[in-house]
């Protein structure tokens, strides 16, 4: 029986939650900024109602065997308050974030040591506070170490598909690339289907290259084609499809704006190499976002 805390009780730390004490291994605890009842998951496997036990304020946390963070990535600050009590002996801490600083963002709060990073891919999202749905397979990669392969260890009879690679940066850099071509959604405020159009298909094939030449200055290997294949699959995706970042815009919530696009600007800079396509988009969405 593994003692797991999940931050974050949104749609993937509720697909997790419920999954998670559907083995009926581990004691889950989710930690929520405010109260919460049942969480129902809508599931492809069928629906679960899920009953952890929530804590709402960091003071409360005890230390456990794993801690799941599963906040946006602007929200790390907060998440971290809750893994001074968490973490206190040591606890690997699983970052279930998009983007590839993971490690950076937790950097200030936690040991090196323990910090899991997690990439993450599991369609879903919140009715309300207590109600998700997941809309298909959840998939999580994680490196190939000890730690790692604990972190599969607790997902086991569940259908969550989690495996290890032994180069989970490059895995962490093609998500990167779909999800930084996921900006001209936001910007032009269309589904999917937009991406049928010749001149917005050119577009985000250049975005994914600007995303691709950064990312093998930092050490990521790209398989050959990759933006062709991501504009292929944005194109066979069903056309009324809409990423985080362009409900997040609809909806006037904050963006992962600076995790999945402003980090390639940063880097780019850094390495010298030019991201015009990233760069635009990062100034005109955070002027859009201000207005
Ligand atoms: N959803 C997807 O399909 C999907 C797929 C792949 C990757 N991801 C990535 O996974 C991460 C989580 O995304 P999500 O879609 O699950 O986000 P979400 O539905 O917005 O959930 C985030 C949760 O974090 C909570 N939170 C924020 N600050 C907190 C704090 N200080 N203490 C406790 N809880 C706190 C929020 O609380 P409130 O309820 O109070 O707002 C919310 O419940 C993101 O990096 C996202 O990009 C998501």
């Amino acid at each position: 029986m593994a003692r797991i805390a999940i931050v974050g009780p949104g749609a993937v730390g509720g697909v997790m939650a419920a999954w998670l004490e559907k083995t009926g291994r581990h004691q889950v605890t989710l930690c929520a900024r405010r109260p919460l009842g049942e969480l129902h998951v809508e599931t492809p496997q069928g629906p679960l109602v899920a009953r952890p036990v929530v804590l709402t304020a960091p003071e409360q946390a005890k230390p456990v065997d794993w801690v799941l963070v599963a906040t946006k990535a602007y929200d790390a600050a907060g998440a971290a308050t809750w893994l001074k009590g968490l973490a206190a002996q040591g606890a690997p801490v699983a970052i279930l974030q998009n983007g590839i600083e993971h490690r950076e963002r937790f950097a200030p709060y936690l040991p090196a040591a323990q910090i899991v990073p997690v990439m993450v891919d599991a369609p879903a999202e919140r009715t309300d506070p207590t109600h998700i749905r997941q809309r298909g397979t959840a998939k999580m990669v994680v490196q190939d170490d000890a730690r790692g392969r604990e972190f599969v260890a607790l997902f086991a009879g569940t259908p969550i598909e989690v495996v290890t690679t032994p180069d989970l940066k490059s895995a962490m850099w093609r998500k990167l690339c779909l999800n930084s071509s996921g900006v001209i959604n936001a910007l032009i405020l269309q589904p999917t289907a937009a991406m049928h159009d010749e001149q917005l298909g050119e577009l985000l094939k250049a975005m994914v290259r600007e995303c691709m030449a950064v990312g093998r200055a930092e050490g990521a290997v790209f398989e050959d084609g990759l933006p062709e294949k991501i504009l292929a699959s944005q194109r066979a995706a069903p056309p009324d499809s809409v990423n985080s970042i362009q409900a997040d815009r609809a909806a006037g919530r904050p963006m992962e704006l600076d995790a999945r696009n402003g980090v390639i600007v940063r880097l780019g800079r850094q390495h010298g190499i030019p991201t015009p396509y990233n760069e635009m988009a990062v100034a005109l969405l955070a002027a859009m976002a201000r207005k």
